[in-house]
């Protein structure tokens, strides 16, 4: 049986990290993904991308309607390997910090965390409020991982495409799915400067 993850795509701004984890997981036989992107995710991957729903559900292998509350990730029993939300709204965020599961992603997320399963939350707004890092809080405290999709200079980045992808391979990592690609830390190789 394949692996399943589910992915996520919401309203807020960088749709560009959920189609690359979709592309990327296509690369892997034994991985299935399961998407589910929300009526405002749909939007900014138009804005953002001009992809049409149609083309970024055809990147996942089962997809489902943000409103499908009866769809089978809706259950524990449907085993999956946990959910990544990328990017995730400071509105979804909070549904999942307050277990108010009324639409598809947010149940399918409350799912994971009954399940003890791990779900990765790459939210994004700036700058932030209250309500929005007590909710990080609350689903920390849950068992979720918040990993705002930060860029990571310390990896030298040439393209706005580098900086993704190191994003993208770092939260794989998250399911101990490693990337050759992925340029990883050595340590500093080159000389340092000189204290003045
Ligand atoms: C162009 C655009 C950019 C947005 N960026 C963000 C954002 O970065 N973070 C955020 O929390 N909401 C953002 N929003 C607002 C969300 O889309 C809105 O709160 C929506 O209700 C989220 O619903 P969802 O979580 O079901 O996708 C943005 C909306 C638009 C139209």
């Amino acid at each position: 049986m394949k692996k399943r993850l589910i992915v996520g795509i919401t309203g807020a701004t960088g749709a560009v990290y959920g189609v690359e984890i979709l592309k990327a997981l296509r690369e892997l036989a034994d991985w299935e993904t399961h998407l589910v992107l929300s009526d405002a995710g749909a939007l900014n991957v138009w804005h953002e991308l001009k992809m049409k729903r149609k083309e970024v559900e055809a990147l996942a292998g089962v997809a489902y309607q943000p409103k499908d509350i009866a769809a089978a990730i809706s259950s524990g029993s449907y085993l999956t390997e946990g959910m990544v939300i990328a990017p995730c709204s400071m509105k979804t965020l909070a549904a999942i910090a307050h277990a108010h599961a009324d639409d598809l992603l947010a149940r399918a997320a409350d799912v994971v965390l009954k399940e003890r399963r791990r779900l990765v939350l790459l939210p994004r707004e700036t700058p932030l409020n209250l309500a929005h890092l007590r909710n990080m809080v609350a689903a920390t405290e849950m068992g979720a991982v918040v990993f705002p999709p930060v860029p990571a200079f310390y990896a030298l980045p040439k393209s706005i495409d580098e900086i993704v992808a190191h994003t993208v391979a770092r939260v794989l990592d998250l399911f101990a799915i490693h990337s050759p690609r992925l340029a990883r830390w050595q340590g500093m190789k080159e000389t340092r400067p000189e204290r003045d």
